[in-house]
C-alpha cells in the first residue's frame, strides 16, 4: 500500500471509530467526563492514548491562607497523580459566596462526587443542598457541613480525639496545684472547633476542678469550671471568648490582650491549650516575649513543618499528627465507592444538626520532642532535609 493510500485508510478508521464512541451508550458515572485538570495546561497534557481516565470528582478547600490546607492540595495531587486520576480542586478563599460559586461551577461540569471542607459549616448547606439536587454525592472532608441533609459521607480525623490528646498533654506536664492556664478555640463556624474543645475539656476539667490548673483568660469557662461536660450553646459561650477565628493575627492580638490583662501571679509557669499549629506558634511567640512569662507547655495540631521545627526548637511543646495522606486516600476510596453504586465503610456516625451523617474516622498520634523524629521524619510524612537540629 501506498503511503498515501494508509494514511487515506486511516483517517477513515479514525472518523469511523469516533463516530461510533459518539453513538454508545450514555456514560456509566466512571465513565463519564473528568473535568478539566487546573494543574496543567493543556499543552503539556498527555496525548489522548494515555490520557488519565475519567474521575469525575470536584474537590473543594476553605483557604489557601493556611499551610494545612495546602498541603490537603499537595497531597490530593500526589495521590491523583499516583492513581491516574485527573481532579479538579477549587478554593473558597476564606468566603462561602465563593465556596457556592466552586460548587457551582463544577455541577456544570458534570461532577459525580462531591469532596467539600467547608469554609463555614452551616452557610456549605446551601451549596452541598444544590449540588444534591443534581444527584451528585456529597463527601464532607475534615470539617462537617452542618444543618443539611445532602452528606452523604464524611471523611474526617476523630477529632474529640484530637482535643484529648492536646488536653492530656498539659495535664502530664503540670506539678502541683495553681499552674495558670490559658484557653483558646479555633472557629466558632467550624464545627470541628467544638470537637476539638470537648475533647479538652474532658482531660482538663478535672485537673480544673482538683485546683491543677486555674483558668486565666475566660470568665465564661471559669463560670462552667465545675461541669464536667458542656452542651453545645455553653462550648459556644466559652469559644466565643476564646476564639482565634483560626487566624494567626487574631491569636497573636488575643493573646496580647489576655496577657496585658492578666498579673504577673497570673503568669510565671504557664500552660496553653492552642487550637492548631498555626495559632499556636502566634500565641507562643507572644507569650515568649512577655517578660513575666518564665516558661509556656503549648499544643497544637496538623504538624505544620514550622510547627515541627518550632518542637524541634523548643518553641512549641506538641502537635497532633493527622496524617493528610490517609485522608485523602480515605476520601477518594469513598468517591470511588459512591462512583461504583457502593456505600463506603462506616463505624460511626456525626449529627450535622439534621441527619446523622455516616463517617469511619481516622486515628491520630500525638507528637512532641521525644518521638518527632520517628513519626513525622521516619513515617516519611516530611522530608528530614527540611529540617535544622533534628533529635
Ligand atoms: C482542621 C484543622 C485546621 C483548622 C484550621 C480544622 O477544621 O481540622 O486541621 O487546623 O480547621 O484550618
Amino acid at each position: 500500500m501506498s503511503k498515501k493510500a494508509f494514511y487515506s485508510l486511516l483517517a477513515v478508521l479514525v472518523i469511523t471509530a469516533t463516530a461510533l464512541s459518539a453513538c454508545g451508550p450514555a456514560p456509566t458515572p466512571t465513565e463519564a467526563p473528568a473535568p478539566a485538570a487546573t494543574q496543567a495546561p493543556a499543552a503539556t497534557q498527555a496525548p489522548a492514548a494515555t490520557a488519565a481516565p475519567a474521575f469525575p470528582v470536584g474537590i473543594v478547600l476553605p483557604t489557601k491562607n493556611e499551610p494545612r490546607w495546602i498541603q490537603d492540595e499537595t497531597r490530593f495531587n500526589d495521590a491523583a497523580k499516583a492513581a491516574g486520576y485527573n481532579v479538579q480542586i477549587l478554593f473558597s478563599d476564606g468566603d462561602s459566596a465563593k465556596e457556592k460559586a466552586n460548587v457551582e461551577s463544577l455541577i456544570s461540569q458534570g461532577i459525580k462526587v462531591l469532596i467539600i471542607c467547608p469554609q463555614d459549616a452551616t452557610a456549605a448547606a446551601a451549596a452541598v443542598d444544590e449540588a444534591h439536587a443534581a444527584g451528585i454525592k456529597v463527601i464532607s472532608y475534615d470539617r462537617l457541613v452542618l444543618d443539611s441533609s445532602s452528606v452523604d459521607f464524611y471523611v474526617t480525623f476523630d477529632s474529640v480525639s484530637v482535643g484529648k490528646a492536646q488536653g492530656q498533654y498539659l495535664v502530664d506536664h503540670a506539678t502541683g496545684t495553681g499552674n495558670p492556664l490559658y484557653l483558646y478555640a479555633g472557629a466558632a463556624t467550624d464545627n470541628n472547633a467544638f470537637l476539638f474543645f470537648q475533647g479538652a475539656w474532658s482531660v482538663l476539667q478535672p485537673k480544673i476542678a482538683d485546683g491543677t490548673f486555674v483558668i486565666k483568660n475566660s470568665s465564661q469557662a471559669v463560670g462552667l469550671q465545675s461541669n464536667a461536660t458542656l452542651t453545645r450553646d455553653q462550648e459556644g459561650q466559652i469559644i466565643g471568648q476564646v476564639t482565634t477565628n483560626w487566624d494567626f493575627n487574631t491569636a497573636k492580638s488575643l493573646a496580647e490582650a489576655n496577657l496585658t490583662a492578666a498579673t504577673a501571679a497570673d503568669k510565671g509557669n504557664v500552660f496553653i491549650l492552642a487550637p492548631n499549629d498555626g495559632t499556636a506558634r502566634s500565641i507562643a511567640d507572644t507569650f515568649a516575649a512577655d517578660k513575666d512569662v518564665k516558661s509556656y507547655v503549648i499544643t497544637g495540631q496538623d504538624a505544620e513543618e514550622a510547627s515541627v521545627q518550632y518542637i524541634i526548637d523548643g518553641k512549641q511543646s506538641m502537635t497532633v499528627l493527622k496524617d493528610v495522606r490517609t485522608l485523602v486516600k480515605d476520601a477518594f476510596a469513598a468517591a470511588v465507592d459512591f462512583l461504583n453504586g457502593k456505600t463506603p465503610t462506616q463505624t460511626t456516625t456525626y449529627n450535622n444538626g439534621k441527619i446523622d451523617v455516616p463517617a469511619n474516622p481516622s486515628p491520630i498520634v500525638s507528637v512532641d520532642k521525644s518521638n518527632v523524629k520517628a513519626a513525622i521524619i521516619d513515617s516519611g510524612y516530611w522530608p528530614a532535609a527540611d529540617f535544622k537540629n533534628l533529635p
